[in-house]
């Protein structure tokens, strides 16, 4: 297929990030129709509970930096959240959370069986949706280019997602090992979000190493966030259950830092409820305070701060204008 002259760089028309997640949101919507049934009932159900539509929103910003059209990468990107939402499905079931965005999770309402089919199958919309952006205009080349990045992305994903489960339990692991896992888990499918977004759009090799950079350090900015939620919101305002990281023994970086950080008696304290007392009643409550005391909240919030500025340096290095602009109000 020949290549479209897709301009280099941003058109004069410039969306914003409420613009492009309604389009996310509409496109949704039309593919999975009220009414819809069977597997296509799940994966409404699945999709259709307002997520941040963050990876989706990244590849957008990213593609329309470099000057492709929100209706050209529109099914990639909604192909991203698809896989997103198929890994939080599975998600749930290894860490038996029964809520998600703030209702059901799919297995609570569908059954553990249908919601691993359901995960699966929405692992397979990345691909269907992916190679739709080739009847939008976008060359062979750069859906090839763009497969590739996805899959070797999924197997991170899936590596850090066993490495996660065999550190459940070990708090003896370090700081090193977390953050491996957390690149994996999470920080690669972000930067792979950006990374696509960009070869879509036709941005050079050194542009899309920056997307990824920024991609990265935002995904780890925006783990270690995610794992101080169940601290800033104990009741529950993500929508998921504030003590999953405790009942599923998660050395998680706050977790990690005040083992090392706390005074002995708060250190045995700690290691006990982690390992003992992780189903005692008021132990997410304890755990806050421990952790509060020793100062690691803090310390694991300037970390995750820290990466978000890394991410925005990387911005730095890309040609500026609004869909830069837009990427870098995300890291917030
Ligand atoms: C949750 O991702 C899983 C993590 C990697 C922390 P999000 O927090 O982006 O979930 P939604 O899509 O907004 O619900
Ligand atoms: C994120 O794991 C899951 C994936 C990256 C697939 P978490 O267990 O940390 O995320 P939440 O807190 O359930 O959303
Ligand atoms: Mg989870």
């Amino acid at each position: 297929m020949t290549e479209l002259a897709v301009p280099r760089r941003p058109t004069a028309t410039h969306l914003s990030t409420d613009e492009v997640r309604a389009a996310i949101e509409a496109e949704i919507a039309a593919r999975w129709p009220d009414g819809a049934a069977g597997l296509d009932a799940i994966h409404r159900y699945a999709l259709q509970a307002p997520g941040k539509l963050l990876r989706p929103l990244l590849l957008c910003h990213s593609a329309l930096a470099f000057g492709a059209s929100l209706h050209q990468v529109l099914p990639a990107a909604v192909g991203f959240e698809c896989a997103h939402t198929g890994s939080l499905l599975h998600d749930d079931i290894l860490d038996n959370d029964p809520l998600r965005r703030g209702r059901p999770a799919v297995h609570t309402r569908y059954g553990v069986e249908q919601a691993i089919v359901a995960g699966n199958a929405l692992f397979f919309a990345l691909f269907t949706h992916l190679a739709e952006c080739g009847d939008r205009g976008i060359s062979d080349d750069r859906i090839r280019q763009a497969l590739a990045v996805q899959a070797r992305a999924g197997l991170d994903v899936c590596r850090g997602a066993a490495h996660e489960l065999t550190l459940a339990g070990d708090f003896d692991s370090g700081v090193a090992a977390y953050m491996s896992m957390a690149r994996r888990k999470t920080a690669v499918m972000l930067a792979a979000a950006c990374q696509i977004g960009g070869i879509l759009a036709g941005a050079a090799c050194q542009e899309q190493e920056k997307l990824t950079e920024f991609g990265e350090h935002l995904g780890l900015a925006f783990q270690i966030r995610d794992d101080l939620l169940p601290y800033d919101d104990a009741i529950g305002r993500s929508g998921k259950p504030g003590d999953s990281d405790l009942r599923n023994r998660r050395p998680t970086l706050p977790v990690l830092l005040a083992l090392d950080r706390a005074d002995q008696s708060d250190q045995r304290a700690l290691r006990h409820l982690l390992t003992t007392d992780t189903y005692a009643p008021g132990a997410q409550q304890q755990l806050s305070r421990l952790l509060r005391r020793s100062g690691a909240l803090a310390e694991a919030r300037q970390t995750a701060d820290r990466h978000a500025r890394a991410a925005g340096d990387a911005l730095t290095r890309l040609p500026p204008g609004p869909h830069v602009e837009a990427l870098k109000q995300l890291t917030r």
